[in-house]
């Protein structure tokens, strides 16, 4: 244990046990020092604490980086509540109840919303005890709503940079592109490609998305790796791009919102030997964060919040203009323009 806390470098790593349910709650706080922590709250099953806790670090770590990337004034934090069994719909309200008197009486150290197991109405049952903590819910309870359309919507303009970079055009009109989880962001993402013609393929585990969608290609997950496109685009699972994968790979640039898509951060060199120009994810997905905290938080309207999260095709292209000059890999420049915007604020 000391040697994951001590691995890291955030500010705080804070645990709960919820008694009733079995539920270990973490909050990681990787900064406040460009604002207050804001992140979502990822509920699902983890196999030990260590992992869980793990998580949080690496998730809170990518808030900051999303933030500073997007000149946006929070911080990185994200909770993870790490289910040791299912509940039953009343024990989990319960729970969620419960996490929100915690996050106030944080008093404002962390923000959250909602992530990979959580959803508006969630934020609602939280808010209910964490207000004025909460973003994301339900317009009906006064929030801005769900956080994928402007998710889907940064990943399609770091498409663009992309293809400026790649093929020499913004358009993504006849380039293949394969959308890895047909989810919240997938979702809108794929209105986005259409609107500019690109072919499309999708793939998810959960095979109905293929009858929702019959006028794209289906790729079955055992196949997704190695089917030829010109942007393979995680918008699933975190951890996908590593020694495994890679070498399948037949894309010419990865592109997508999952959080955490690299297994390690050597990953990074091993797609650039491969010729694989890859977008970091934390500079692909601030979308959803950047609008819906801009909305709620500072008054935007949607389409001033849509105009920031446009930035990400400025940013990406900042990346990789680095990236070639230093001859580094676009990981480790994203990493390297983080840290200078963070040493300019302390
Ligand atoms: P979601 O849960 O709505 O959708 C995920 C989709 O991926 C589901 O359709 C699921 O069946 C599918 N899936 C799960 N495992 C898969 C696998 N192994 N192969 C193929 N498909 C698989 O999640 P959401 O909100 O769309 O998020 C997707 C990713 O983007 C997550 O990693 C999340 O952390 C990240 N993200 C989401 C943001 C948001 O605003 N929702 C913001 C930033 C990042
Ligand atoms: N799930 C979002 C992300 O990973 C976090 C978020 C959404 C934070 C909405 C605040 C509001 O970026």
């Amino acid at each position: 244990m000391k040697e994951i806390l001590t691995a890291w470098d955030g500010e705080a790593v804070l645990i709960r046990h919820d008694a009733q349910t079995g539920a270990v709650i973490i909050i990681g706080i990787h900064s406040s020092k460009f604002g207050p922590a804001t992140g979502g709250t990822r509920l699902m099953k983890y196999n030990t604490v260590e992992d869980a806790i793990q998580d949080a670090q690496k998730l809170s770590s990518g808030m900051t980086y999303k933030f500073a990337l997007a000149d946006f004034p929070r911080g990185g934090g994200k909770a993870v509540i790490a289910l040791s069994r299912d509940l039953l719909p009343e024990e989990r309200h319960g729970l969620l109840m419960r996490y929100g008197s915690w996050i106030r009486q944080l008093n404002g150290y962390y923000y959250t919303g909602p992530d990979v197991g959580t959803t508006p109405e969630d934020m609602d049952v939280i808010a209910t005890t964490g207000d004025p903590y909460v973003f994301s819910r339900t317009p009906a309870n006064g929030g801005a709503g769900g956080s994928g359309e402007a998710t889907g919507y940064g990943t399609y303009c770091g498409m663009k940079a992309v293809g400026a970079h790649l093929f020499g055009t913004r358009t993504l009109g006849g380039k293949k592109i394969l959308v890895q989880g047909i989810g919240s962001v997938g979702r809108p993402l794929l209105g986005y490609l259409k609107s500019e013609g690109a072919e499309i393929l999708i793939s998810d585990v959960d095979e109905r998305v293929a009858n929702d969608y019959p006028e794209y290609a289906f790729v079955t997950p055992a196949r997704v790796y190695q089917t030829p496109c010109d942007i393979f685009s995680p918008c699933a699972l975190g951890g996908i791009l590593n020694a495994d994968t890679i070498p399948q790979l037949r894309c010419k640039a990865v592109v997508g919102a999952a959080n955490n898509q690299l297994g390690t951060e050597a990953d990074a060199d091993f797609l650039a030997r491969q010729n694989i120009l890859y977008a970091p994810d934390f500079a692909c997905n601030i979308g959803g964060a950047l609008a819906i905290t801009g909305m709620e938080a500072m008054g935007w309207s949607k389409q001033v919040a849509f105009e920031q999260v446009s930035r990400v095709e400025q940013t990406l292209t900042t990346i990789f203009t680095l990236a070639d000059e230093q001859r580094i890999n676009t990981h480790v420049a994203a990493r390297n323009l983080v840290r200078e915007k963070l040493n300019r604020i302390q």
